[in-house]
């Protein structure tokens, strides 16, 4: 098994909000993050592949359907966006960090047979893995 990595970066917007919970409570739970005008994040995207080198072409995958599969699917759904407002999937769901990886895994997995892992830096300093399930 080899596993293979590329990584994206986009920048998006975002706030923190439960609907079920009250803005007394919203705001002692997310703290400046809970303004509804929102902030932004410079984030990295790494996506990890797992698979046997294909002896015809040396790869596991073509890198460049990669690239164009993350420009598709990931890239053009949440660069430069708020998520709160313009993806459709967190209307209802806190775009935190660990859930946009959740989400991103969501969009990649019907492309990519070979996903193992997506690796979300919020900051350089902080990032979450998730590998399905
Ligand atoms: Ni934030």
């Amino acid at each position: 098994m080899i596993y293979v990595t590329r990584r994206a970066e986009f920048s998006a917007a975002h706030y923190y909000h439960n609907p079920d919970l009250s803005p007394e409570e919203n705001r002692r739970l997310f703290g400046k993050c809970s303004n509804p005008n929102g902030h932004g994040h410079n984030y990295t995207l790494e996506v990890t592949l797992a698979g046997e080198v294909d002896p015809k072409t040396g790869m596991v995958l073509d890198l460049k359907d990669l690239k164009a599969i993350l420009e598709k699917e990931v890239l053009a759904v949440m660069d430069h966006k708020f998520l709160n407002k313009e993806v459709p999937a967190f209307e209802r769901t806190i775009p935190t960090t660990e859930n946009i990886a959740v989400e991103i895994w969501r969009l990649l997995e019907p492309k990519l047979p070979h996903l193992h892992r997506i690796r979300l830096y919020e900051t350089e300093d902080l990032y979450v893995d998730y590998c399905g399930g």
